[in-house]
């Protein structure tokens, strides 16, 4: 196969949203979110990247847990839902999300290609730990990052500095996908190779930092780096 970008040796991944569909907990209980269950996931998902940033200028670090479970609170406040069992329903989802369908193959198609594989997350240790072994991809995976440690959150340059430390390559011999126009340009900035996972059809950015490339899933991601 024809390489289209790199050479590159490790491939790094965003998790909520890139490999993990953050939908799908609400997704599981439309039935009892009476026809909101798109306004919820929306809303939730917001928050929560809105918090991660506004926790990490304000200099109040708590986990990527607890930002789930306030922004949660928040997006059933705004969709007029108060309900207890659901809330914590709802949260035990998140914990086990569904990996997107290409996931598992791509995974297995880069590592016997000879690259590395890894994931940059916000989550909290416990968070994408759980995720990784219910979807199956513990054994698919060389690294799992997260900010914990550091108690900021992307896209804090720092962040993606783990992923130089752990590979211990060349900056751009790095790869990194994520969903997230914010996180790939900020990676793009740092220096990575991005490509942009743009699986919801938005618009770029208009920040520091330009992905190499554009997918809109993971599929034909082996194909690009030559795997
Ligand atoms: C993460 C969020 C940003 O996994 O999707 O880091």
């Amino acid at each position: 196969m024809t390489r289209q970008i790199g050479p590159i040796d490790a491939c790094v991944f965003d998790a909520y949203g890139t490999l993990f569909d953050v939908a799908a907990a609400a997704a599981r209980c439309r039935d009892d979110l009476h026809g909101k269950a798109d306004q919820l996931a929306d809303v939730w998902r917001l928050k929560q990247l809105q918090y991660t940033w506004l926790r990490s200028l304000m200099r109040r670090y708590v986990d990527f847990t607890q930002v789930t479970g306030d922004a949660l609170d928040y997006a059933l406040a705004a969709v007029g839902i108060d309900d207890p069992p659901l809330r914590e329903r709802l949260m035990a989802l998140y914990m086990e999300l569904d990996a997107y369908p290409e996931v598992p193959e791509m995974l297995r198609r880069l590592r016997a290609g000879g690259l590395k594989t890894g994931i940059l997350t916000n989550g909290s240790p416990k968070m994408i730990d759980a995720a990784v072994a219910s979807a199956g991809l513990g054994d698919l995976l060389d690294a799992v990052l997260t900010v914990d440690p550091l108690g900021i959150y992307k896209p804090d340059p720092s962040v993606y500095r783990l992923a130089l430390d752990r590979f211990g390559v060349p900056v751009e011999r790095i790869a990194f996908m994520s969903s997230n126009a914010w996180d790939a340009a900020a990676a793009a900035d740092f220096g990575m190779t991005v490509v942009w996972v743009n699986r919801f059809g938005q618009p770029p950015e208009r920040l520091p930092g330009t992905p190499v490339a554009e997918l809109t899933s993971l599929e034909a991601l082996p194909e690009l780096f030559g795997v």
